[in-house]
């Protein structure tokens, strides 16, 4: 099967400018690619993302984040993923299931174990086969962040979720160091790209 490459990190690390990136990289090389994203990736996995992000008057349980992250990722790999890997088309996914582990896990403190579970459940057997993580020191990642115009829900949390999130992001690289490349948020933009790049060419 063709590559599964995911990018993760904690807001504002640049992982959007990353993906399109390599989106382009593949494109030059004439290979072709499905660009998507997560929550998302789906009409109705899409439709999960708008409720997911926005900002409710009612307290939205971890619990319930967590099934909702986990519902739009069955629709995103049985509708989206496997069937662009099967095709032989690359699929290059803006977060998958370390996002889980890192904002819902370590970030909400959701039990690792029922996480363990649902991803299980719903991901198939879709396992990436590289995953880019950008870090950046929180303080400043979130200062870029925060320049957007209206923050989502995840946005607005305060340093020490980050904190949580991008640590346990980082455990989770170092115990599978074969399918992590972990880059430096804070060089500068080419040399982002070119780690990523020569990176991809061990795939
Ligand atoms: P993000 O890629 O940051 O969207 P944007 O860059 O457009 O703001 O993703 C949206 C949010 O979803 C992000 O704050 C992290 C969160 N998220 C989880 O909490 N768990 C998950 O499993 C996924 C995929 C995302």
């Amino acid at each position: 099967m063709t590559p599964f490459i995911t990018f993760e990190g904690i807001e504002g690390v640049g992982k959007s400018t990353l993906v399109q990136a390599t989106a382009k990289h593949l494109a030059k090389a004439n290979i072709r690619y499905c660009l998507t994203r997560e929550p998302g990736g789906t009409p109705f996995a899409e439709q999960l993302r708008a409720v997911l992000l926005a900002h409710h008057d009612e307290r939205i349980l971890p619990a319930t984040e967590t099934l909702l992250m986990f519902a739009a990722r069955a629709q995103h790999v049985a509708n989206v993923i496997k069937p662009s890997l099967t095709a032989g088309v690359w699929v290059l996914s803006d977060r998958y299931t370390d996002a889980s582990f890192a904002y819902q896990g370590a970030g909400r403190g959701v039990d690792m174990a029922v996480i363990e579970h649902l991803a299980g459940f719903s991901q198939a057997g879709c396992v990436p086969d590289l995953t880019f993580l950008l870090v950046a020191p929180v303080a400043l990642a979130l200062q870029r962040a925060k320049k957007r115009a209206v923050l989502d829900r995840f946005e607005s949390e305060q340093l020490a979720f980050f904190e949580r999130v991008q640590d346990h992001y980082l455990q989770r690289a170092a115990l599978e160091p074969g399918r992590f490349c972990v880059i430096d948020a804070t060089l500068r933009l080419s040399d982002v790209q070119a780690i990523a790049f020569d990176r991809m060419k061990s795939l």
